[in-house]
Formats: C-alpha cells, structure tokens, sequence
C-alpha cells in the first residue's frame, strides 16, 4: 500500500506517492529503489497498482510533477521558459532530499521525456531504467500544432476539455469496450489536475529536445514496455528504442493501450518483476 507524502524543498512542495518492501526481505536487505514518473496529464496517482504489487525488496518513489496532482505548480504565470528540466530538476531535488544516489528510473510517455532529461544531467543517477510507451524524438510540427490546439482548450474548458480530447487517444481499443471502469478511473485523475498544470506540461513537452541520439549512451539495465493497442506511440516506435539501447529487454503488454501500466496492470507489473529481480 502507497503513503502519500511531501518533501518541501526550495521553498517548493513536491509531494509524492512511496511504498517500501524492504522489510520483506530477509533481513529487510534492499535491492534498491524505484522512481516511477507519470505521463500527462495525470499524476503519481497512475501507478498505484505498481506501487501497490512492489516485489520485495524495493523503496519506491511516484512524484506528482509540479502543477500535477499534489506538488506545487509554477510561479511564473507565463508558460515562456519552460523546459522539461524543471521536472528533472525537482525528482533530482527529491532524490537528493530523500538520500537516494542512484534508482531504477522509469517513466510513462511524458514520464519517459522526463527520464531523457534525467539521463541527460545526471545518468549516473540511473541503476536501470524503464520506458513505457514512449519515445526518444521531439515534436514533429504537426504535434506542435496539436498542442497549441491543447493549450487554447485547456483554457477555454480546464481538464475537463482535456480529458475528452484525450481519453480515446490514452486507452486502448479492448479497454474502451471491455474496461469502463479504467476509463472512469484515468477521466477522475485527469479532473483532479489544475488546468495551469497541464497547460505548463504542454509548453514543456513541445519544447523539449531530440532524445534519439541519447539512447547508444544508455549502458544500464533498461526496460522497454509497449501497451500493443497504443495509438500514441506503436510498438514500432517501442522497437526501434529496444534497438537503439544496447542490452535492452522488450515486454509488450497485450490488449493494452498507451496507458499499459493501467490497463493491463498485472501484465505490466509482471514484467517489471522480470525485469527487476534478472536484470537489475
Ligand atoms: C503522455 O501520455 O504523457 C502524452 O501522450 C505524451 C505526449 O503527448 O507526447
């Protein structure tokens, strides 16, 4: 079971869900920790089920990204300036605050952008890492286009609008018609989010450099996770990354969209168990 907590760091509140399975291993030995980053526009909240299914031996960190669920959001009321590493930054604040030096990082879509920025300052903070559905290159212009489209809805319509716009593009095709309660749960944890959250998350992301070039550095364990229904990012996408990283393993999650962790949340932390007791 998840503990929700904040750490107030810079003057700014970062608050975050944690589980520690620690104890359960003999002797209570730790195998290490776990940083688990959510994609947009949701929250920590998204990997509940994770948390929840932490084999034994593991402290796990989600932290809400600022603007996002819990955490404090930006101060600036402009969205110029923003950059995905305002997100790294604080996890790396965080980290540092809970005397964490080096995890397992993994990411879910924005989560996993935000993983490259991490990669990007700090890569010897990476034990392993794990990227679901998501993806090394930047914008094309057409996104772009897209998310300035996004950014005049949340305006205009809040989450509210968002949450509309995005459900079928997040959930699979099986989860649409087999799994309403999937789809109530993830329009619930878009609702709670306040629309200057999301907005920033959308200047951030159209902003945000070209991974591709990144992934032949990536020399610790990594985990490559794909929902085989995601629209957003194909499992193509998924092996061409698994290509790119050296070592790297490949799990896809069947009948499952870009939201796998969610959808198929025993397929998803079965193959994180994988991962993490032969690999890591
Ligand atoms: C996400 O799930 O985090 C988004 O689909 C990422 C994106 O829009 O690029």
């Amino acid at each position: 079971m998840a503990t929700r907590r904040a750490a107030r760091i810079g003057g700014r509140t970062i608050s975050y869900l944690e589980a520690d399975t620690r104890t359960a291993q003999p002797g209570g030995r730790s195998r290490g920790s776990l940083v688990l980053i959510h994609a947009f526009p949701l929250s920590a909240e998204m990997w509940a089920s994770q948390l929840d299914a932490l084999p034994p031996g593991w402290h796990a960190i989600a932290p809400d990204l600022r603007g996002f669920g819990r955490s404090e959001g930006d101060r600036a009321a402009s969205g110029d300036g923003l950059t995905m590493n305002d997100y790294a930054g604080d996890v790396i604040d965080l980290l540092g605050h809970l005397g964490i030096h080096d995890a397992v990082i993994g990411g879910l879509s924005m989560g996993g952008y935000v993983a490259f920025a991490l990669f990007r300052h700090v890569p010897s903070l990476f034990a392993g890492m794990m990227l679901a559905d998501t993806r090394p290159q930047t914008d094309t212009d057409e996104t772009r286009a897209g998310r300035r489209a996004m950014l005049d809805l949340v305006a205009r319509e809040g989450a509210a609008g968002v949450a509309t716009a995005m459900l079928p593009k997040l959930l699979g095709e099986t989860t649409r018609r087999e799994r309403p309660e999937v789809e109530r749960h993830v329009r619930e944890l878009i609702l709670a989010n306040p629309a200057a959250g999301i907005a920033g998350a959308i200047a951030r992301m159209m902003t945000r450099p070209d991974s591709t070039a990144q992934l032949a550095a990536i020399r610790c364990p990594t985990l490559i996770v794909a929902g085989d229904e995601d629209a957003l990012t194909p499992v193509a996408e998924a092996r061409r990354t698994h290509e790119a990283i050296r070592g790297s393993v490949l799990e896809v999650v069947a009948t499952a969209g870009h939201l796998s962790n969610l959808e198929r949340p025993d397929a998803f932390n079965a193959a994180l168990a994988r991962f993490l007791s032969h690999k890591v």
